[in-house]
């Protein structure tokens, strides 16, 4: 099995690092998440066709890096891979404890992250089938996330806290609209709302789902509540006559 194990990673190794060299930022950040078992999950997926090799990393957060990619067909993929080792799993264990759709929720570090990772890509494939503005969900196996690129060439759209959008009422009243239909349709508060998850493509592209809740969690309302109250301080600013808090509340869950 060793032997087996090592040529495989050589293989997945030559495949995934061959455009890459060895003193790259994206090689010295590649050897610190890629553990065994994240090195294997990416294996799976290059071979169920997902991507073909990396191109480069894009960000690195909190709890996740990522990456470009390319698939056969040379489109640009976005992979999530969410790090084992180094992410707040106690924070991850809390905030997925009042989401209804985990009944069980696993106490592993590994196991914490991969149910973390599970619900990012739930809630985008709710979303996106819900026609709600999101990268399309491709693939997700374990601590990895495959989607839709939003971007040109491997630069994705900036966020909407770098550039400002041209015209701010039709960017604000797309993103009301988006996290009506999110509610209403897809049945998901995105909980962590705010000009760091939107990209403009250059109208407004939800990200970075991995907050997101059933409406049924009892702090639902308390969560749409505080994504409202970003959006709304953030278009304020630019001069949008953003309707009060409680008015947007109303028309988007009816209460
Ligand atoms: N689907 C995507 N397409 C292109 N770029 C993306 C995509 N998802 C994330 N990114 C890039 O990675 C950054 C971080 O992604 P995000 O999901 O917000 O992770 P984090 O949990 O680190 O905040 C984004 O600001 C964006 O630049
Ligand atoms: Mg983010």
């Amino acid at each position: 099995m060793d032997g087996d194990l090592g040529a495989l990673l050589r293989r997945l190794e030559h495949r995934k690092l061959e455009r890459l060299e060895k003193d790259s930022e994206t090689y010295k950040i590649m050897e610190r998440v890629f553990d065994t078992s994240t090195l294997l999950t990416l294996y799976r997926m290059i071979n169920r066709g997902v991507m073909e090799f990396f191109y480069g990393a894009v960000s690195t957060g909190k709890e996740a890096n990522i990456f470009c990619a390319l698939d056969r067909e040379g489109n640009y993929v976005a992979v999530k891979i969410y790090r084992v080792a180094t992410s707040n799993f106690k924070n991850m264990h809390r905030y997925l404890s009042g989401d209804p759709r985990f009944g069980r929720i696993p106490k592993k570090r590994r196991e914490i992250v991969h149910a973390w990772t599970s619900r990012e890509f739930k809630n985008l494939q709710r979303a996106y089938e819900a026609g709600v503005p999101v990268p399309r969900p491709i693939d997700c196996e374990k601590n990895v996330l495959a989607m839709e690129f939003v971007g040109e060439n491997g630069v994705p759209y900036p966020r909407m806290k770098d550039v400002p959008p041209r015209e701010p009422e039709r960017a604000f009243d797309k993103l009301v609209d988006a996290v009506k239909t999110l509610y209403r349709e897809a049945g998901i508060v995105h909980s962590d709302l705010s000009e760091y998850n939107v990209l403009l493509a250059p109208d407004p592209v939800l990200i970075d789902f991995s907050m997101g809740t059933d409406r049924a969690n009892p702090a639902a309302e308390e969560l749409l509540t505080r994504d409202l109250d970003k959006l709304t301080r953030y278009f304020r600013k630019l001069g949008v006559d953003v309707p009060p808090l409680e008015q947007l509340l109303e028309e988007i869950s009816g209460v």
